[in-house]
């Protein structure tokens, strides 16, 4: 049976996965009004992973008998001023998810809860991958810069995620 606290933890960051479901399909949204149907569709595939991390986390609550409490989802903007800011956003958003999680994973130690202390495991090798994916993306639009031609084939490669 899991704790009250780590309960209440795990709903909270069910919620800000959810956000970040929202963020990324926002970002994605607005991508799409700029005609980068590939930048808009990577961020619409990151928005289904948080999904997935959502749920991830709903399940555990679920298998060690917690109860589940889905509060509201803070709405996120509409515009960005460009590429560039969108993922500098993402990837100071994952820096921000890798720091709940690991706070989490300081709660399961304090509490002496391994089943959530090794569940979080995952989430700590995920975030490795997020930020680095992020990161990456970033650096990318800063060695492509303004020429438009350059990012039209950047949006090519972007859309190619699966
Ligand atoms: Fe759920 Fe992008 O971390």
């Amino acid at each position: 049976m899991i704790s009250k606290t780590m309960e209440d933890a795990i709903n909270k960051q069910i919620n800000r996965e959810l956000y970040s479901a929202y963020l990324y399909l926002g970002m994605s949204a607005y991508c799409e009004s700029a005609n980068l149907k590939g930048f808009a569709k990577w961020l619409r595939i990151q928005a289904k992973e948080e999904q997935d991390h959502a749920l991830k986390f709903y399940d555990f609550i679920i298998a060690r008998g917690g109860k589940i409490s889905l509060g509201a989802i803070e709405a996120t903007k509409t515009k960005w001023a460009s590429t560039g800011k969108i993922f500098e956003e993402v990837y100071a958003h994952e820096q921000k998810v890798t720091g709940m999680i690991n706070a989490l994973v300081e709660m399961a130690a304090k509490e002496k809860d391994h089943a959530s202390f090794e569940m979080l495991q995952w989430f700590v090798k995920e975030q490795v991958e997020e930020e680095e994916n992020a990161s990456a993306i970033l650096a990318q639009i800063n060695i492509v810069g303004d020429v438009p031609g350059h990012l039209f084939c950047l949006d090519h490669e972007l859309g190619k995620r699966e």
